[in-house]
């Protein structure tokens, strides 16, 4: 047989999703891949129902349905202040993950260097092989997460074309300041490169932290493409409900793109969305509200429990320290932690360019009962840990 295709040879399968099926081989709480135990807004699960019903059951436009582009135009100008032509401006994609996919096939050629600060979301690694983009790293240095204007300006320097911003971030939960935004910018206009915006947390923050759209500021309008998602704020994940704001000279680029991929996003989800999309402000303020009770109950109990953790200013993400327990193989660790303490994370190397073990990853968009259980089970891990040495 002749050799399968040395573009994807390289793919690993993701770590994240292979912990989803360590933790459920060894019944532990799974921490480890981001989706939410608690049930959807009753008004979008309700109008699903009637949508069953009474359809629409065919393909929609392939860039996305009528009324859906359109709601989705008001919210983005209702909270980003960004006025968007639902027609020229919008392609609703099959979750976020197609609409990154489709933006870097869009805008990057094979060799082209692409920024990508460090840690990642896992996904912008398999998007660089799959678009051929070359990525570029400029880390984000813990505990606060900071990057340094230099090494960033660097990696413009080498010519990229592209920057991938993710905010508010996974896994680090920072949200960038206005400050911050406002150097990426003015790199970006310098250097002539586009910045593709991963927003998928922009609805869930902890006070004081408010998310900035880059695209409002000067000169960003026109290469900034912004990704987002409804998968977070609307805790439908397995509705795979995405898109990609952009200027119309390259969202008409994304609709080839996205139209040779998926055709389209599922017509009957996003006829019921848009009772999503049309929420008052109330629904973000008790999303906000419910995230930071999480937040409390399971950060906070870490702490409690005396652990080492990040303070998440936004998504839903903790990383803790374990390098009380010497861990070099995070992955072991995490296996070991799945399997005999019964919580599973996602081990923190699978998010770092740089070689960083000490971390592992918990999500906590979870029932209460979840998260108590998991805090119970991680009070024993000093206890279990000693004399353990699999993955030292
Ligand atoms: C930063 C980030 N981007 C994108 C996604 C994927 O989102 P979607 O469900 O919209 O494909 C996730 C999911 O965890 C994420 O954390």
């Amino acid at each position: 047989m002749q050799k399968l295709s040395e573009r994807t040879a390289h793919f690993t399968d993701s770590v994240i999703r292979r912990m989803t099926r360590i933790a459920n081989l060894h019944g532990a709480v799974n921490l480890s891949q981001g989706f939410p135990d608690f049930a959807p807004p009753k008004e979008i699960t309700e109008r699903l129902a009637e949508v069953a019903q009474s359809g629409p059951h065919q393909y929609a436009v392939t860039w996305g349905a009528q009324n859906f582009r359109e709601a989705l135009a008001r919210k983005q100008e209702h909270f980003s202040g960004l006025a968007v032509n639902p027609n020229e401006e919008i392609v609703v994609t099959c979750g976020s993950t197609e609409g990154m996919m489709a933006a870097m096939m869009s805008v990057v050629n094979p060799g082209d260097k692409v920024v990508v600060f460090s840690p990642f979301y896992e996904n912008y690694g398999a998007d660089a092989i799959l678009s051929g983009a070359e990525p570029v790293y400029v880390p984000l240095v813990p505990p606060e997460f900071l990057f340094d204007a230099e090494v960033l300006e660097d990696a413009f320097r080498q010519g990229a074309k592209a920057l991938i911003l993710c905010n508010p971030s996974n896994p680090c939960g920072k949200v960038f300041t206005k400050e911050e935004l406002e150097v990426i910018a003015r790199l970006a206009r310098k250097y002539d490169a586009y910045v593709i915006t991963d927003e998928v947390y922009e609805h869930i923050l902890y006070a004081p932290h408010r998310h900035l759209y880059l695209a409002v500021l000067p000169g960003m309008r026109e290469r900034t493409i912004i990704v987002s998602s409804l998968s977070k704020t609307y805790s439908i994940t397995g509705w795979r409900l995405g898109y990609v704001i952009a200027h119309p000279t390259i969202i008409e680029r994304v609709k080839k793109v996205h139209d040779f991929l998926t055709v389209g996003a599922a017509a009957p989800l996003m006829e019921a969305a848009v009772v999503g999309l049309n929420f008052p402000d109330a629904y973000y303020q008790e999303l906000q509200a419910h995230y930071a009770h999480m937040k409390e109950l399971f950060v906070g109990g870490l702490k409690r429990l005396g652990f080492t953790v990040t303070d998440p200013q936004g998504a839903y993400y903790v990383l803790m320290d374990v390098s009380e327990f010497g861990v070099r193989d995070d992955y072991g660790f995490s296996e070991w932690l799945a399997s005999e303490v019964g919580v599973a994370a996602v081990p923190g190397s699978s998010f770092f360019h740089e070689d960083v073990h000490h971390l592992v990853r918990f999500h906590f968009a979870k029932e209460d009962a979840t998260l108590n259980e998991a805090l119970n089970r991680l009070e024993n891990l000093r206890k279990m840990a000693q004399g353990q040495k699999n993955w030292k």
